[in-house]
């Protein structure tokens, strides 16, 4: 989201959610537009939880993490308190700048995802682990479902 647009607090289908509005003069409402994003704590758990509850399909999959293509993601929010490991943020919370453009980056190269699979066969070790996208990160692409 840019600057110059107003946080506005809306409700739909029984769920609260967060839009964000232009206010300023040449802003936009794509200048505006939120998304959730997947974070390196996805990277060798991959539980794929995510992927079940997102109602537009907007998960994409690589070799060893999912992420969502923010212009595609519609702010619903249902995607974060799924993941096991809270790897899925807002990008309202503070530096996700830069997972926001990594998100679009791996979303236009890999397959969609919208089933379900097991996770990773030592994603519980995994899950706590620092350095992650150092460690592990594959630019590959996962099969997507
Ligand atoms: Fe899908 Fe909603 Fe999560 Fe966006 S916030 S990825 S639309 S479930
Ligand atoms: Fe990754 Fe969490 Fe989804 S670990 S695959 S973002 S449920």
């Amino acid at each position: 989201m840019g600057p110059g647009c107003r946080l506005h607090l809306e409700s739909s289908a029984g769920r609260t959610y967060l839009q964000a509005f232009p206010t300023a003069a040449g802003t936009t409402a794509k200048d505006c537009a939120m998304t959730y994003v997947v974070t390196d704590k996805c990277i060798a758990c991959k539980y794929t939880d995510c992927v079940e509850v997102c109602p537009v399909d907007c998960f994409y999959e690589g070799e060893n993490m999912l992420v969502i293509h923010p212009d595609e993601c519609i702010d619903c929010g249902v995607c974060e308190p799924e993941c096991p490991v809270d790897a899925i943020l807002p990008d309202t919370e503070p530096d996700t700048e830069h997972w926001v453009e990594f998100n679009r980056k791996f979303s236009e190269i890999w397959p969609v995802i919208f089933e379900k699979r097991e996770p990773a066969a030592d994603a519980e070790d995994h899950e706590d682990e620092e350095g992650k996208l150092e460690k592990y990160f594959s630019e590959k692409p996962g099969k997507g479902s």
